[in-house]
């Protein structure tokens, strides 16, 4: 017998044990073996008590050790017990997956350098965009490949949030209640809706994509409170929606990466991409663009990933099969660029408050780039779509007309 441990038994353990259960006929016949959780840890043993009936729940790391698991499967949430748990867990020679990306963006190199020295596998496919597989696409598909962007949205309650207020207005607040009863949010939901948790998921993928390391807690990270209702009224008027988009550029100076609400066109693949629904687009020299979509958090589409992680590990296990932790990670840290280094289009947008003769000099000041004007009395706001600009050339100009009222004025990029 095969023995799986597990830590964290919420949202992605419970959905990860459904599958492996569902799995068993076809796991005996792939591995000539049968495939069992021997112990799962948590922390209110008592909450558990339906499935203690079924195998051994502990709130001691130590007693789920005895066990003597194979594989141990981590969804906790958090970094530091978590760090600690796979420390020892690795340490004593044990394979290790988990879903944990606030784990990974902080302390994966560690974690790699130590399966690596313990000859185990580490794997984390779960720890960005839920259900997609994206990692390992990156990881073993497009190994031929220079990846030079990629482009997501990658937090699928701000997606849930946006996409409601887009479509019915609803309320904030309101709506991030439902995305936590539905268990796509973090247990601090801060880090979804202010774009921490796309930020490091950014970082994840970044850093295996371009085979550096790249600091999540570099990167340019704007949530999705800014957004207002009449932000969207108003991409709603010109064909467009407002999306949390986390994008990277592999560039000669170093790599940009940002975390901020742009402006999509309504019928593009980030314009589809609504609800808890997630899309990574990737661009690579041999293959060209790739997009992958698919549900981004929830119970079985994340433990669809943890799932499919374990049947790598038990390649490993049962044949012997070995690979490299991360093929393209072990590069030298790379700078991040925080400035968009390609021009584009942008919405620019302030209060009618903002003083006039200021408005009518911003508004003149991007005739040359052309643009598209929108004034609704009921959004108490001015805003304009300018034509293709570099993001510095445009902060200049704003900070030059407006000076210290600069910080009045809101800017999305219009993503293409
Ligand atoms: P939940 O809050 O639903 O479940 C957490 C589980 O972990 C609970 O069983 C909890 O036990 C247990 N736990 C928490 N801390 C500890 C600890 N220190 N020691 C032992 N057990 C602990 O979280 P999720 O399932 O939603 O998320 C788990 C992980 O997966 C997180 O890292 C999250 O970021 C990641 N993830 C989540 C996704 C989702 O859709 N929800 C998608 C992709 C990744 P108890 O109930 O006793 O507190
Ligand atoms: N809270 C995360 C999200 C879970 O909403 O995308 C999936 O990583």
């Amino acid at each position: 017998m095969i023995k799986v441990g597990m830590l964290g038994f919420g949202t992605v353990g419970s959905g990860f044990y459904e599958i492996l259960k569902k799995s068993q006929a076809r796991l005996q016949k792939k591995y000539s073996d049968s495939v069992e959780v021997c112990g799962v840890m948590v922390r209110s043993v008592d909450k558990y008590a339906d499935l203690a009936k079924e195998v051994l729940v502990t709130d001691s790391l130590e007693k789920l050790l005895e066990s003597k698991p194979d594989i141990v499967i981590e969804a906790t949430g958090g970094v530091d017990g978590p760090y600690e748990m796979a420390v020892k867990v690795i340490s004593s020679g044990i394979h290790y997956v988990t879903a944990n990306k606030d784990l990974i963006a902080e302390k994966g190199k560690e974690l790699r350098k130590l399966a690596e020295d313990n000859k185990v596998r580490l794997l984390y496919e779960a720890s960005v965009a839920g259900g997609i597989p994206v990692l390992k696409p990156i990881r073993e598909c497009l190994t031929g490949n220079t990846i030079s962007s990629l482009a997501g949205i990658i937090n699928g309650t701000s997606n849930y949030i946006l996409s409601c207020m887009y479509d019915d207005g609803s309320d904030f607040a309101d709506v991030l209640k439902t995305a936590q009863d539905l268990g796509y949010a973090e247990a601090d939901p801060t880090s979804d809706v202010d774009g921490l948790d796309a930020g490091r998921k950014l970082a994840i993928m970044s850093s295996l994509a371009y085979g550096v390391d790249v600091d999540w807690k570099n990167i340019k990270i704007e949530g999705i409170r800014g957004v207002s209702s009449s932000d969207i009224e108003f991409a709603k008027s010109i064909g467009y929606k407002v999306k949390l988009l986390a994008v990277s550029l592999d560039t000669e100076n170093g790599v940009y990466a940002a975390v901020t609400p742009c402006f999509v066109n309504s019928t593009s693949y980030f314009g589809i991409t609504d609800n808890v629904f997630n899309a990574v687009m990737i661009d690579a020299d041999a293959v060209g663009t790739l997009v992958f979509t698919g549900r981004g958090a929830g119970a079985l589409p994340t433990g669809s990933s943890v799932y499919s992680d374990l049947e790598d590990v038990l390649e490993t296990v049962v044949f012997g099969k070995s690979r490299d932790n991360e093929l393209h990670i072990g590069g030298d840290a790379k700078a991040v660029l925080n400035e968009y280094p390609i021009s584009s289009e942008w919405i620019v947008s302030y209060d009618e408050s903002l003083d006039s003769l200021l408005t009518d000099q911003l508004i003149n000041s991007f005739e040359d780039v052309g643009l598209v004007m929108k004034k609704n009395p009921s959004w108490k706001k001015v805003y304009f779509k300018t034509g293709h600009i570099s993001e510095l050339a445009l902060k200049d100009r704003i900070r030059k007309i407006a000076g210290e009222q600069a910080g009045k004025v809101k800017i999305y990029q219009v993503y293409e």
